[in-house]
């Protein structure tokens, strides 16, 4: 993890966020003690099984065993990674991030981020002026005669970059020579400086927030590159963002985003009316830009070019979008189009009656034009390359449509394919199975775990006099380092947060279950049970494998195991 928050800083972020508040802006929950219940956001369920603790400040659900304190439900409901989570939880508080307080060099490169999107800014205002006067003419001419509208091109702010500089205006307010530099408006090169664009329709790229991070700028014409980005700089990388974020942010109610390529194809999309259109800037799809788009709808929709270079990247698309665990379809531009060419050519119309489809059905269509179906060799040669891809198949009535399909194009049995296919009984969907192993190993925690759990929930109270309990009375690794924590003054929501994996997720979530005493006699009482017994199968564990272990002793040592055990058996006998 590059970020680390000091520990007292997500304390208060913690305390500040309430669970149940940020929970209740997701799933409806009703009060029920100290606990509120609802449906689990994370799994199917009729039956609410989704549990809030306000005191503990976590979640678990008893249902799919889903756990964890508010940062990890920002982080599985937003999929965000933790330190983003904690920066989203931080923005919606109002609470400066700790960085801000102590780091200088944080709070440079913060203080110049904040001077780019200023100068870009401006800069944004400039271009859009420039377009509307006698020297935009040639760029808005160009716009027009590409069909875009006054309204679009005032929607997106896209500007002219013509032959005057915007460097004097931009210093006129004040930005310096290096903002502007770092900025990427301005390059040096061999002591020279100038305008990075020229003669080219600007479209600035724009974050969900608002900020303009950079442009895009149109060459007229012919002329080469025929797009030029701004280059990442500190505060824009390319790999994070999309065109149009602002927008889609602004969308409400989206039941998918659509992506596409190019600028041109959102704003042409835009003017259509066709809400949620997003592109990637001039690079393949990331898992990062994935993973935010999948924030504003449930599905994602790859529209990318018809053509060759399109076709790959919808494959590379999908495969990024499903290592995410993000549903996705795709929109198959028919004839090699754009999308800006395709609504401009056929109308909004028929855009809207292209019917997305399966990622495994985009698969087997590429799949199919490479093979010649009119001989055996390439029916054999398409049915084994269709089987392949059926493999990731997982619910049995989508498999059974496809390889329908498949025998109807192959002239394979529906047989011979499923075999091909390698099927035999269904195997569950990962993530339930995933789950159902879990669920297993979880209601697997014997009576011995059961003590120390419980152990552990009385230490967690914070009420047991000091050095009532050490973390080495716990042998099992797992539980001696909660035990530690514990003891160190850690909080079980930031335990929580430390669980590599679902597993340790759960068994936090299964110890803050464990009722204790409220009063601090029967609490102590409590404990000294717990330590009591785990004590004693500890001591029994040991006599039956000194016991076991006896008839291998050789001679020589034998004495010293007896006494051994006479040890052992003296410490089991003074604990009755
Ligand atoms: N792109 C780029 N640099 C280039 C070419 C393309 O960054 N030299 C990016 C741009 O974001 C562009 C997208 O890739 O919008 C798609 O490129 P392309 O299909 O070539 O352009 P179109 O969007 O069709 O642009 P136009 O309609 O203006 O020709
Ligand atoms: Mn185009």
């Amino acid at each position: 993890m590059a970020v680390r928050f000091p520990s007292a800083w997500l304390d208060a972020l913690r305390e500040r966020a309430d669970i149940v508040q940020i929970v209740s802006s997701y799933v409806p929950l009703k009060k029920n003690g100290h606990r509120y219940v609802g449906l689990c956001p994370f799994h199917n369920e009729k039956t609410p099984s989704f549990n809030v603790d306000s005191q503990k400040q976590l979640y678990h659900c008893f249902g799919c065993k889903a756990s964890g304190s508010v940062i990890q439900f920002i982080m599985e409901i937003e999929r965000l990674d933790f330190p983003e989570a904690v920066a989203h939880l931080a923005e919606l508080l109002h609470m400066p991030l700790p960085e801000m307080q102590n780091d200088p060099d944080y709070e440079r490169r913060r203080t110049l981020k904040e001077r780019i999107y200023l100068a870009n800014q401006a800069a944004a205002r400039l271009y859009h002026q420039m377009l509307w006067e006698p020297q935009g003419e040639a760029i808005l001419s160009y716009l027009q005669r590409r069909g875009l509208s006054d309204t679009v091109i005032r929607r997106f702010g896209i500007g002219a970059a013509t032959g005057a500089s915007i460097t004097k205006p931009l210093l006129d307010q004040g930005f310096t020579m290096e903002e502007l530099t770092s900025a990427g408006l301005l390059y040096q090169r061999e002591g020279r400086t100038g305008d990075m664009f020229r003669s080219r329709a600007i479209f600035p790229i724009i974050d969900a927030y608002g900020n303009v991070l950079g442009f895009g700028g149109r060459a007229m014409g012919e002329a080469q590159p025929k797009y030029l980005n701004t280059s990442d700089t500190p505060a824009f990388n390319k790999r994070y963002t999309v065109f149009a974020a602002n927008l889609l942010r602004k969308a409400k109610g989206l039941t998918r985003v659509i992506l596409v390529e190019g600028y041109m194809d959102v704003v042409a999309l835009a003017q259509f009316g066709v809400e949620g259109v997003a592109a990637t800037l001039g690079t393949a799809l990331t898992p990062e830009q994935a993973r935010m788009l999948s924030r504003y709808a449930p599905e994602v929709w790859l529209a990318y070019d018809g053509d060759s270079a399109g076709q790959h990247a919808i494959l590379r698309g999908l495969s990024v979008l499903e290592a995410e665990n993000i549903p996705c379809r795709v929109l198959d531009l028919p004839g090699g189009l754009d999308p800006d060419e395709y609504i401009r050519q056929q109308g909004v119309d028929a855009f809207y009656a292209l019917r997305p489809i399966s990622g495994v059905t985009y698969r087997l269509r590429r799949e199919k034009e490479g093979f010649d179906l009119s001989n055996e060799e390439g029916r054999t040669a398409y049915a084994k390359a269709g089987a392949s891809i059926l493999k990731t198949v997982r619910e049995p009535v989508e498999l059974e449509n496809y390889v329908k399909q498949l025998s109807f194009e192959t002239g394979f049995s529906r047989e011979v394919l499923l075999e091909q296919i390698g099927v035999t009984p269904r195997q569950q969907k990962l993530p339930q199975a995933k789950r159902e192993a879990l669920r297993n190993q979880i209601n697997e925690v014997n009576s011995t775990d059961m003590t120390a759990l419980t152990l552990l929930a009385a230490l967690a109270t914070g009420r047991l006099p000091a050095g009532a309990v050490s973390a080495d009375e716990f042998l099992n690794p797992q539980l001696h380092a909660i035990a530690e924590a514990l003891l160190r003054g850690q909080n079980m929501a930031s335990i929580m947060e430390s669980q590599p994996d679902a597993q340790g997720r759960a068994l936090i979530a299964t110890i803050t279950e464990i009722q204790t005493p409220a009063d601090d006699a029967g609490l102590r009482q409590m404990a000294q049970e717990c330590l009591h017994r785990m004590r004693r199968e500890q001591l029994d564990a040991e006599l039956e494998e000194i016991t076991r272990s006896l008839p291998n002793v050789p001679e020589s040592e034998r004495a010293a195991v007896h006494q051994q055990l006479m040890r052992v058996m003296q410490q089991r006998k003074d604990l009755d």
